[in-house]
């Protein structure tokens, strides 16, 4: 048995495709459940910031989640497999009509994923205030709230329709198959099992 966390959304969606192609049958949650059961498998439905921490606390054996929100996280767990869906970037966007300042005194930068945004700026020795945001990142620029910001880039149209750019890629993202390293110990044979599946899935190989 295998517990399996996936965040709500896209990816989640994804993953449960990649189920029914490998097992060839259906695995869908009912409207509001946050649990799913099908033969050796109990999937969690979660927010995606939360699927490290259940994989983390061993909740779940393993999850699907997105590499920012890994890197976001920090928490040490196995990354299994690159599952090449859910591609987007982690990227600095700033107004449309302004370039990148590196040199301004106090620069503001408004993001919900601070660990990779202070990372990125005391690598460069470049000081910044952060300031932490939930949602609507791209709503601080146009305010005044910020100079720039770090957010999630998939198709762009969020910047764009809102008048921002993005204008430095701190890094690619895709989903990743996590595992918590116990499990990851005690399960081996069925986790690598399932990697296998998936990869002949992924690249028929
Ligand atoms: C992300 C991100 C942007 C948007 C980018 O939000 O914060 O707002 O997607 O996508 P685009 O480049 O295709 O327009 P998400 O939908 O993950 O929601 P959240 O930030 O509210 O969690």
């Amino acid at each position: 048995m295998l517990t399996v966390a996936l965040p709500k959304g896209r990816i989640g969606d994804d993953s449960l495709r990649l189920f029914e192609k490998i097992f060839n049958k259906e695995f869908r949650f009912g409207d509001r459940k946050l649990i799913l059961e099908v033969d050796d498998f109990k999937f969690l439905r979660v927010r995606s910031q939360d699927v490290p921490t259940y994989v983390y606390h061993k909740a779940a054996d393993i999850g699907v989640v997105g590499l920012d929100v890994l890197e976001e996280h920090r928490l040490d767990l196995v990354r299994v497999l690159d599952l090449g869906f859910g591609k987007c970037s982690v990227s600095i966007g700033i107004k449309s009509d302004k370039e990148i300042d590196f040199s301004k005194p106090s620069l503001k930068v408004a993001t919900k994923m601070e660990n990779i945004t202070r990372d990125f700026f005391s690598k460069r020795a470049i000081p910044v205030e952060i300031i932490k945001l939930y949602g609507s990142i791209e709503l601080a620029p146009l305010v005044g709230l910020a100079d720039m910001i770090v957010d999630i880039v998939e198709t762009g149209e969020t910047m764009r329709q809102n008048g921002l750019k993005p204008a430095l890629k701190i890094m690619d993202s895709s989903a990743y198959l996590i595992a918590n390293k116990n499990s990851f110990y005690e399960k081996k044979g069925e986790i690598l099992d399932l990697r296998q599946k998936i990869k002949e899935v992924l690249h028929g190989s």
